[in-house]
């Protein structure tokens, strides 16, 4: 497993699922997305769309809504819980987080053209001694990380299909974000397109 540090406690582990496990995953979402719908996540207070479209497995899901984001058990338009994270993500989480407990949540970003993801923390969890780990399909993402502050300089990492990102340490609070997506790159998404997955620890375990 190929380990390319990017700042301190960010490490990217290009190629890391075969094409197999990618082609293999995608189904497994896809029968994921039936259960739990993506949804169109709203920024606080305005309103304004995202331009992912989300959904999330595991005991909890990341929502944003005009009320604010937080972590909560069900689906937003379905009521039903989230579904368990299949086997094949949880892998990924034991090979690279380091981490004695499993992930709580799975967020599942959909990019489509156009879509990005503007710099921001990952800070709703209560359980930051947990790294957030990162599982990229589908069209290279053309990702950044910086610091624990706003407006410093960050390091760029083109995450293709299958490469794993992992934050934790001195990078769990670091900003992050999607500038674009380059079109073309894979074929892994029959309408192209890219998915990202970030799993989480949330609560601190007993
Ligand atoms: C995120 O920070 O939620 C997504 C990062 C990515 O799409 O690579
Ligand atoms: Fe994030």
């Amino acid at each position: 497993m190929t380990a390319v540090p990017v700042v301190p406690g960010c490490t990217w582990y290009p190629g890391h699922l075969s094409a197999a496990d990618q082609a293999g995953l995608v189904a497994t979402l896809r029968d994921l997305m039936r259960q739990a719908p993506l949804f169109q996540p709203l920024m606080p207070r305005t309103g304004t769309p995202f331009s992912v479209r989300m959904t999330n497995c595991g005991s909890l899901g990341w929502v944003s809504d005009r009320t604010g984001y937080r972590y909560q058990p069900h689906h937003p338009e379905t009521g039903m819980p989230w579904p368990p994270i299949p086997a094949t993500i949880l892998a990924v989480w034991e090979a690279v987080s380091g981490y004695p407990h499993p992930p709580e949540a799975c967020l599942v970003n959909w990019y489509g053209p156009g879509a990005r993801m503007g710099l921001h923390q990952d800070r709703d969890e209560e359980d930051l001694a947990a790294p957030v780990v990162s599982l990229s399909l589908g069209e290279t993402g053309l990702f950044r990380i910086g610091g624990t502050t706003r407006g410093g300089k960050t390091v760029p990492v083109k995450l293709a299909s299958g490469d794993v990102l992992v934050f934790g340490g001195p990078a769990r609070l670091a900003y992050h974000g999607v500038d674009r997506l380059l079109p073309g790159t894979s074929t892994l998404l029959k309408d192209g397109g890219r998915i990202n997955l970030t799993l989480r620890r949330v609560t601190r375990p007993d």
